[in-house]
This record gives structure tokens, C-alpha cells and sequence, in this order.
């Protein structure tokens, strides 16, 4: 695959072990949940590391002293429904005053091209950092598109962070919007011929919520 300045590609020891035991067939719906929060967890560790910080004053037992904390407002996620739900508590357990907006999308089984249900964004979205969440970039058409919708609603400071992606999707992406910052954990082989990530995970959609 060609090499984008935009793509970070975690590729962490701790993060393979968890998506071996996501991507087995075996794995049941509680424990692939589970699953998705740790990851996104670790994958926020990384896509965080900017973060906008302030200094505040802190008085410990033993004297005063000058500590960053992450400014509060800065910060919204976007999970892309329906797989993108099972990332949220991921990141709020290191960022839990993080706003959420909710963008609906599904893919067209023909065609493949993302179509759009929703869209319920926080007030004030386009001053903070908008951080699209979506375990899967297959094609990279519904990453594209929530991006897209982000940006007509003024969102200037876009990221995008997967688990799993495809060559095709990262390509896709980070040449139709370069300066978006892409976060995934994992760059599969490919995509078979409807549009599934090989080797994968299976629908994950279906894996969050137990729907198949
Ligand atoms: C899945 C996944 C992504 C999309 C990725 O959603 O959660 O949103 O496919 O594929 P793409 O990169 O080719 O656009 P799906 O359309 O299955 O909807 P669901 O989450 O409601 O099941
Ligand atoms: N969506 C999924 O849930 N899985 C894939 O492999 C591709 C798109």
C-alpha cells in the first residue's frame, strides 16, 4: 500500500493479541464488545496525544504545582451508527466529558455506496475536534461521507479513527480528505467482492449487537 503522512497504523503488541480474540468466529456478542472498548480505548491513548490542554494549578498533601488537563468542549466524537456505538465507552473511559454526535449510515449491499438516516450533532461542533469512530473501513465510502457531512457543518479539525481497515478504505480516505488524521490498529489484506475486509472480522454491525 502507498504510504499516506496522514494514516497512523497503531500495529501494538497488546492491540493484536485483543483483535485476534475479536476476530475469531468463536468470540460471542458480550465478549466482542468488550473487545471493541478495550481497543478503543488503546486507539485513543494514541489519537489523543494532541489533545488541547490548559494548565491549572493543583494543591497535592504536599505543595502547589502546575499540571495540563485536556480543555473540556474541545472534543466530540462521531460514532457512525450502527458499529460505531460499540466505540464510545472506549473513549469515554479516558475522556468522559467528550460531546457525541451521531451520524446514520448504512451501506448500500448493491452498490456499496454509504446512504445516510441520520444526523444529531453536539452545538458548537464546528469549534471542537471532530473524531469520526467506526470500527470498520472497508471501501472507506461511509468514512468518507460522515467526514463530508462533518465538514458542511463547518469542521474545520477532523480525525477518523478504525480498528480494522482495508488498503482500499485508508487509500480511498486519505486521498479524498488529506488533511483528516486516520487512526486505525490493524491494515488487512483486502476486501473480497462485497466489500468485506479479508481476513476481517464478518459484519461487525451484526457482531456488536447480535443481529445475526
Ligand atoms: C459497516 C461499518 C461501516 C461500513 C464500512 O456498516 O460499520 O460503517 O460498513 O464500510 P465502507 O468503508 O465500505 O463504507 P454497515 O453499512 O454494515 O451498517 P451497520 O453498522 O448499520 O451494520
Ligand atoms: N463492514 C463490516 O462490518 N465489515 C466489513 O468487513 C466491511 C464493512
Amino acid at each position: 500500500m502507498k504510504k499516506f503522512d496522514n494514516v497512523t497504523i497503531l500495529d501494538h503488541p497488546l492491540i493484536s493479541h485483543k483483535i485476534a480474540i475479536l476476530r475469531s468466529v468463536d468470540t460471542r456478542t458480550k465478549d466482542f464488545r468488550e473487545l471493541v472498548e478495550e481497543i478503543t480505548t488503546l486507539l485513543t491513548y494514541e489519537a489523543f496525544k494532541d489533545a488541547p490542554t490548559r494548565e491549572v494549578e493543583v494543591t497535592t498533601p504536599l505543595e502547589k504545582c502546575k499540571q495540563k488537563m485536556v480543555v473540556e468542549n474541545s472534543i466530540a466524537i462521531v460514532p457512525v451508527l450502527r458499529a460505531g456505538l460499540g466505540m464510545v465507552a472506549g473513549v469515554h473511559t479516558l475522556f468522559p466529558t467528550a460531546k457525541v454526535g451521531h451520524i446514520g449510515m448504512y451501506r448500500d449491499e448493491e452498490t456499496l455506496e454509504p446512504q445516510e438516516y441520520y444526523c444529531k450533532l453536539p452545538e458548537g461542533i464546528e469549534k471542537m475536534r471532530a473524531i469520526v469512530l467506526d470500527p470498520m473501513l472497508a471501501t472507506g465510502g461511509s468514512a468518507a461521507a460522515a467526514i463530508d457531512m462533518l465538514k458542511k457543518r463547518g469542521c474545520k479539525e477532523i480525525r477518523q479513527m478504525s480498528i480494522i481497515a482495508a488498503p482500499e478504505g485508508i487509500e480511498r480516505l486519505a486521498t479524498a480528505h488529506p488533511d483528516v488524521k486516520i487512526f486505525v490498529a490493524v491494515c488487512d489484506r483486502c476486501l473480497n467482492e462485497n466489500g468485506y475486509i479479508l481476513p476481517g472480522l464478518g459484519d461487525a454491525g451484526d457482531r456488536l449487537f447480535g443481529t445475526k
